[in-house]
C-alpha cells in the first residue's frame, strides 16, 4: 500500500518544508510546514486538489510522475495563496488538458497573481458539483478563511473535506495522519492564532454549516491529515465560540529594570487573586506563542517604558498584533514607567482600534515604583479579578 494514501485512489502528493522558519516574511515556523496537495483518481476522471509553494514544484512533480499520472482533469484550487497557488503554471503546462477549478473570486486573483489565461479556467458556485465517475466532488464557498476566495472541497463518496488552510497546522512531518494530537494541537493552535484568528466569527458560521456533512477525514493543506476530525472540530469550536477565560496576557519590555519590577508584583497580585497570567519578555519572545495566548485570554496588560516620548517600539508591536488579530479580549490596560513624561497611554490606546475591549485604568509611575504605585497595581488585579469573576470567565 501507498504510504501516501488516504483511500483507495487518493493520494498526498504534497511538499514537506521541514527547514522553512518564516511564513510571509512575518510568521515563525519553529516546526516547518507542509504545501499539502492531493490527487483523486474517479473511474473516469482525475482531479489534483491544490498545489504547493513554487519553491517544492519539483517535489509535487515528482510523485505525481511516480503515480505515472498522464492525464489530470481538474486541478482545484481551493486558495489563490502562492503556498498552493504557485506551482500551478507549471502544473497546467505539464497536463494542458485540465481545467483549473476555483471560485469566480479566486479566478481574479489567480490571473492577477500568476497571470494564468482565462481559457484555463472553470468557476463554479458554492455546493456546485463534479463528477469523477464514480466519485464527486462538492464546493463550499467559505470566504474569509483567511482570504475572501477560499472554497473547501469535500469527496462525498469518502467524506473527505479539503478545507486547505482552514484546520491546518504549520507542522513539518511525514507521518500522513496525525498519530501525536498534542503536538498537533499546538501546531494547530498557532497556525489558527496566526492566520485565522482575525476571522473567528466567520469561522463560526463555516463550522455551523459543516455540521450538515458527514466528515470521516479532513485532509487540510498544511500539516498532517486527521483521520479522527473530532479532535479538530472540537478544537475549532472551543477557540471560535467559548467564552475568554480567566486568564491575563502580560506582555512587557524593560529597559533599566523599573518596568520589569512593576510587572512582577503585578504578576504576583493576579496569582493571588487566581488569575492565570502568560507573561512574554518581549525582547525575546516568539510572537507566535504571543498569538497562541492571545486565542483564550480575557485580558492584556502591556508592560511598557516609555522611549522618547513615547512607547517602546517593541510594545508598540504587540500592541500592533493584537489589534491586527483581533482576539475576543474583553479588558485592556497598561502598565510602565517613564522619566520625565510622555504620551505612551495616548499612543498605545489609538493602536487598538480593532479591539472591541473595555480599557481599565493604566499605572504609570515616573522611575522606580513606589508604594503608591504598587498599590495601584494591587488594585489593577483587584479589578482585572472581579470583572472575570463577574462575566464568570473561568
Ligand atoms: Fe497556506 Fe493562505 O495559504
Amino acid at each position: 500500500m501507498n504510504n501516501r494514501m488516504l483511500a483507495e485512489g487518493v493520494f498526498f502528493v504534497g511538499a514537506i518544508d521541514w527547514d522553512r522558519r518564516l511564513f510571509d516574511s512575518l510568521i515563525p515556523l519553529p516546526d516547518g510546514t507542509s504545501y499539502n496537495s492531493y490527487l483523486i483518481k474517479g473511474s473516469e476522471k482525475t482531479a489534483l486538489i491544490d498545489t504547493v509553494d513554487p519553491t517544492m514544484t519539483d517535489v509535487l512533480m515528482g510523485h505525481l510522475d511516480k503515480l505515472e499520472i498522464k492525464k489530470i482533469d481538474y486541478v482545484i484550487a481551493n486558495h489563490a495563496e502562492q503556498d498552493h497557488s504557485g506551482s500551478l503554471p507549471h502544473v497546467l503546462r505539464k497536463y494542458p488538458e485540465a481545467k483549473l477549478v476555483c471560485s469566480p473570486r479566486c479566478k481574479e486573483f489567480l490571473i492577477e497573481l500568476l497571470m494564468i489565461p482565462e481559457n484555463k479556467f472553470q468557476t463554479v458556485n458554492d455546493k456546485d458539483t463534479i463528477s469523477l465517475g464514480n466519485r464527486t466532488l462538492e464546493f463550499i464557498h467559505a470566504p474569509w478563511v483567511h482570504w475572501p476566495e477560499t472554497i473547501l472541497t469535500y469527496l462525498r463518496e469518502d467524506k473527505i473535506l479539503f478545507p486547505c488552510d482552514l484546520f491546518g497546522s504549520h507542522l513539518a512531518t511525514n507521518e500522513l495522519f496525525v498519530t501525536d494530537e498534542g503536538r498537533v494541537y499546538e501546531a494547530a493552535k498557532r497556525y489558527y492564532a496566526e492566520i485565522m484568528m482575525p476571522f473567528w466569527s466567520n469561522i463560526q458560521k463555516h463550522l455551523e454549516r459543516l455540521k450538515g456533512y458527514g466528515i470521516n477525514t479532513i485532509a487540510p493543506s498544511h500539516g498532517p491529515v486527521y483521520n479522527r476530525p473530532e479532535s479538530i472540530l472540537k478544537a475549532y469550536r472551543s477557540w471560535v465560540f467559548d467564552e475568554p477565560k480567566n486568564i491575563v496576557v502580560l506582555p512587557y519590555i524593560s529597559m533599566h529594570g523599573s518596568t520589569q519590577k512593576m510587572v512582577r508584583h503585578f504578576a504576583e497580585a493576579l496569582t493571588e487573586r487566581g488569575v492565570t497570567v502568560k507573561q512574554f519578555d518581549l525582547t525575546e519572545t516568539d510572537l507566535g506563542k504571543l498569538a497562541m495566548a492571545l486565542v483564550d485570554a480575557a485580558t492584556v496588560v502591556v508592560g511598557v517604558p516609555t522611549v522618547l516620548a513615547a512607547a517602546h517600539p517593541n510594545a508598540a508591536h504587540a500592541v500592533f498584533l493584537a489589534n491586527a488579530l483581533r482576539p475576543k479580549l474583553k479588558f485592556v490596560s497598561i502598565i510602565g514607567s517613564y522619566g520625565w513624561g510622555g504620551k505612551t497611554v495616548e499612543q498605545l490606546s489609538a493602536m487598538m482600534p480593532n479591539l472591541k475591549v473595555e480599557v481599565l485604568p493604566p499605572v504609570l509611575c515616573k522611575g522606580l515604583p513606589k508604594e503608591a504605585d504598587l498599590k495601584a497595581l494591587d488594585n489593577l488585579a483587584e479589578t482585572i479579578a472581579q470583572k472575570h469573576k463577574e462575566n464568570k470567565f473561568a
